[in-house]
């Protein structure tokens, strides 16, 4: 299965100047529990903006450069959508972790959505382009808690995508 996992202000804010626009510690957690032990696929400017290789999750990594290479055997880089499609295991999980582009790229693919919703504007130079609602559905929906570190109101949100009846 292929599931998104992100996080976006009122306005579907994602980024600005290739860092997260918010500090909202519960949900680096969230993201942390949802990617452990599972390939994670994402933008070259995504993972650019991580804080360092994440412990426990292969990094699978979209580039058109052909010479980008990591060293570090926790690290894929693919260089099309063919070859990322190619290299896809059926029945393993993979979590889609952005940015705008590869969630363009990769959204008739997805099967579900984390999406973190926090209620606040922000500057930004990044937007999700919302899935269409007549595809997808609301599975559930929590209010995040809210404390010293976590000041911004926010809900985490899943959505799958709707079955053919
Ligand atoms: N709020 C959230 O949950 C969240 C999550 C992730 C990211 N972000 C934010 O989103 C922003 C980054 O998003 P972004 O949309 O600018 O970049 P991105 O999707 O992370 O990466 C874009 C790069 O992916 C590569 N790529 C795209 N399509 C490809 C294809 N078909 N084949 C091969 N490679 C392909 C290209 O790399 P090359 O240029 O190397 O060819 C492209 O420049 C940052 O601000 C980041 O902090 C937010």
């Amino acid at each position: 299965m292929i599931s998104f996992v992100l996080a976006v202000g009122k306005n579907n804010e994602m980024g600005v100047d290739n860092k997260l626009p918010w500090h909202l510690p519960s949900d680096l957690k969230y993201f942390r529990k949802l990617t452990e032990g599972k390939p994670m696929i994402m933008g070259r400017e995504t993972f650019e903006s991580l804080p360092g290789i994440l412990p426990g999750r292969l990094h699978i990594v979209l580039t058109r450069d052909p010479d980008y290479s990591v060293e570090s055997p926790q690290v894929t880089i693919v260089n099309s959508l063919d070859e990322l499609l190619a290299m896809l295991s059926p029945g393993q999980d993979y979590n889609v972790i952005g940015g705008k582009m590869i969630f363009d790229l990769l959204l008739s693919y997805a099967d579900r959505i984390y999406l973190t919703k926090i209620d606040s504007t922000f500057n930004a130079d990044t937007y999700f382009s919302e899935p269409d609602p007549k595809d997808w559905e609301i599975v559930e929906e929590k209010e995040g808690t809210l404390d010293e570190e976590n000041t911004l109101v926010h809900k985490f949100i899943i959505m799958d995508r709707k079955k053919e009846r």
